[in-house]
């Protein structure tokens, strides 16, 4: 039987990922994840910094593929070739992770499966299943053979540096129907919670906060709502806020705070909700895909479920522990592109902060290659 084993690397932002993923045949099985986040680290500065970001990625990635490979009871010899992360993210930090790769491919003698980062997201929401609870991390194993059916999908891809509305054709072919104009809907989490002095990563906070607070208390803007596009922009709606806090001024209280934060977050879900549905309209989607770090946001989640139902689309949803940035989704992006020909030699792939995913359709890096 045809099987692909991977060692994947991802460092594009503050988390180091790394794991091992095999496919064999219809069979997906996670045989290593693991995980290191600095966000600790960078709660001090109430962001990420990125030569910090990437000194700490370098201090922990030789152990971290060191331990993967012992976890998952393999050697080099036992991997077929190493997917890693090529951007897009914070350059110094991607470096780290692009520069372990292309040292083991070229000690190893072993191919690069170039990942883009939000194709990686999309993976993780296609292979989720119906049900993403089902995912226990370590050891997953699922049946990929359902992936077909899936597409084309509609993606939403929300996190901390992207909100993107994604076409997936098919495996590994992709169009960008919007994206953000200025902030990512994580980012003005992340700022919003800084207003609200709550700590980062933000996203968390303002939405347990906002558990106590009234959602129709404060009428934020939906912004881009009838923009005509499928495009997004949160910079207004950032500024909103901080002008409701600022006319509060120093008699804030508890109550106020946590109903800023409901209202601000029906209103970035309401936003990202109007985009998808309008989307869905324009095409016969048979799925719609969620993931990134925001998709960890259970509002969001029960209310994209909402729309599907009324879309009468079934919803693929990144399991918890995949939503945040991580190794495996490289993995599982990896093996279906190692499979359709993505394999590169060490000398021929470099970390690139900012790219678009159309240059990793299939038909694109077949006819590049
Ligand atoms: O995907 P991710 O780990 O990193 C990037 O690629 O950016 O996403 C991190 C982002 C942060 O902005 C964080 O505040 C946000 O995801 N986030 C959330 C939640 N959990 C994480 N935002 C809203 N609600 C959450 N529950
Ligand atoms: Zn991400």
């Amino acid at each position: 039987m045809k099987s692909t084993t991977l060692l994947a690397i991802e460092s594009s932002c503050d988390e180091t990922g790394v794991s091992v993923v095999r496919k064999e045949g219809v069979e997906l099985r996670v045989l290593s994840e693991l995980v290191a986040s600095q966000a600790n680290i960078h709660k001090a500065t109430g962001g990420v910094v990125p030569e910090v970001a990437a000194r700490e990625h370098l201090a922990v990635i030789g152990p971290m593929i060191q331990s993967a490979m012992k976890q998952a009871g393999i050697d080099q010899h036992g991997i077929d070739g190493i997917a890693v992360t090529i951007g897009p993210g914070l350059m110094p930090a991607l470096a780290v992770g692009v520069q372990a790769a292309k040292t083991l491919a070229f000690v190893w003698r072993k191919p690069i499966v170039p990942v883009h980062h939000i194709e990686g997201h999309i993976y993780s929401a296609l292979l989720a299943g119906e049900d993403p609870n089902s995912y226990t991390a370590l050891l997953a194993s699922q049946q990929v053979q359902a992936l077909d059916s899936a597409m084309p999908a509609l993606g939403l891809v929300v996190s901390g540096g992207h909100t993107m509305l994604i076409e997936v054709t098919d495996h590994l072919t992709y169009s960008t129907l919007g994206q953000t104009k200025d902030d990512a809907a994580g980012e003005v989490f992340d700022k919003v919670a800084r207003m609200l002095s709550l700590p980062y990563p933000g996203g968390p906070h303002v939405s347990a906060l906002a558990e106590q607070g009234d959602a129709k208390a404060y009428d934020f803007p939906r912004p881009m709502r009838h923009s005509g596009d499928l495009h997004f922009s949160y910079s207004g709606l950032k500024t909103a806020v901080l002008y409701q806090l600022q006319s509060i001024g120093e008699t804030v209280s508890d109550q106020d705070r946590a109903s800023i934060a409901a209202s601000f977050e029906a209103a970035v879900i309401d936003s990202l909700a109007a985009k998808l549905v309008q989307a869905a309209k324009q095409k016969q989607y048979r799925t719609v895909l969620l993931a990134g770090g925001v998709a960890a946001n259970k509002r969001l989640r029960a209310r994209m479920q909402e729309e599907a139902d009324a879309l009468g689309v079934s919803l693929r949803i990144a399991p918890q522990a995949l939503c945040g940035d991580n190794a495996t989704m490289i993995g599982q992006a990896g093996v279906f592109a190692y499979e359709a020909g993505r394999q590169k030699n060490w000398n021929e792939i470099d970390a690139s902060a900012r790219m678009d995913i159309e240059e990793f359709s299939s038909e694109k890096l077949q006819a590049n290659s």
